[in-house]
């Protein structure tokens, strides 16, 4: 089959796209999915680099692709509530990534039917980016209406969806992106954008309830400066803590040095009383139904910027390294 794989960590020549890969075989309780399409998260590239190799083991030749979707092909002896020919949409699981390419086998608990009134290539941009957005602001963040939730980078490929769910919700959404995404984060549902090349988030909001935090960076420490006295900053971008990779089969050396590395951003808690988390997301079959459940009834929509056809998935790795994708990245294949 085709698919686009790696044989050592580094930059994007280490990119190969080749039509000889063996399909994967399937266990009892997995499906294999004849992908549509799928879409470049910055997980792709960051696991091509070896940037996440300290947690996330992996051997080689490894297909990339972290989410998608497509038409099962085939089910597993002990698989209920799919059959050959659904359209699915999906993030596997981590041990178990691979979505670029022509089938990809994934657990079934990990997929759900496709919104039916999504193509593939938008659905495809929904699974990694949606449940981090989901398992942020509301099995986390547990975010209630009423409440001011500040989403960094509102035109990314989390944020845009972010900002959809918060406000779904009737949270008051504030979001920051620059000059050229304000029009496009106010017709996704925020209340208040911030154009961080003309001001600065910290400098103009107080007493918000949750922060999302998508950039990391000097964004971590400035948005606990905005958050009210029990308030929430949730992250996904800084460095793990401890907590956040529980379940992770590591060498306990690198949780202490987690923690280690944490100290800095539990110490900004501490001093502002507030509550800080970091989130890995995780697969969920049952999340992905209640998101099919908003898209289905016009309360979410994903943002698509590009669509690149297979053999150019290096483009589209490269234009997802610039930092300016507004919403997601799709390779169709
Ligand atoms: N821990 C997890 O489980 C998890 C899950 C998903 C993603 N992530 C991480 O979360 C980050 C965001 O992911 P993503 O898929 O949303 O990325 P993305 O789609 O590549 O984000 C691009 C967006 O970031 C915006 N941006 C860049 N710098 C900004 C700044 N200083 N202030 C405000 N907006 C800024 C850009 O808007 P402008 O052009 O307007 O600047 C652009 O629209 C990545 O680092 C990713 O690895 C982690």
């Amino acid at each position: 089959m085709k698919a686009c794989l790696i044989r050592k960590y580094g930059n994007n020549q280490v990119l190969e796209y080749t039509d000889k890969h063996p399909v994967p075989e399937i266990g009892d309780h997995e499906i294999l999915v004849q992908m549509v399409a799928a879409s470049v998260n910055p997980i792709d590239w960051k696991v091509m680099q070896g940037k996440a190799r300290l947690l996330l083991k992996y051997s080689f030749p490894l297909i990339l692709g972290n989410d998608g979707a497509g038409i099962v092909s085939q089910v597993g002896h002990a698989v209920q509530g799919f059959q050959p020919g659904d359209a699915v949409y999906f993030r596997p699981g981590k041990n178990r990534i691979g979505t670029f390419a022509e089938y990809c086998a994934v657990d079934a608990s990990e997929a759900c039917l496709k919104p039916a009134n999504l193509g593939f290539e938008e659905a495809a941009g929904i699974p990694l980016a949606g449940l981090t957005a989901w398992q942020a602001l509301f099995e986390i963040g547990q975010l209630q209406a009423g409440q001011k939730v500040l989403i960094h980078a509102g035109a990314g490929g989390v944020g845009s969806l972010a900002i959809q769910l918060a406000r779904n919700i009737g949270a008051h959404v504030i979001t920051t992106c620059s000059s050229r995404n304000v029009e496009l984060v106010r017709s996704l549902g925020a209340d208040q954008v911030i154009d961080y090349t003309k001001e600065d988030f910290s400098a103009v909001l107080q007493d918000v309830d949750l922060v999302f935090d998508t950039i990391g960076g000097p964004s971590l420490p400035a948005s606990f400066q905005v958050l009210k006295a029990g308030g929430q900053l949730i992250n996904i971008q800084n460095i793990p803590t401890p907590e956040s990779v529980a379940d992770y089969d590591l060498n306990p050396l690198i949780r202490i040095l987690l923690g280690l590395l944490n100290r800095q951003t539990t110490k900004l808690a501490k001093k502002h009383k507030v509550n800080y988390s970091y989130l890995f997301m995780k697969p969920s079959a049952e999340q992905l139904h209640q998101l099919k459940n908003l898209i289905e009834g016009g309360q979410l929509k994903p943002v698509v910027d590009r669509v690149f056809p297979f053999p150019q998935i290096a483009d589209a790795f490269a234009y997802q390294q610039t930092g300016r994708a507004r919403g997601k990245i799709i390779i169709k294949l």
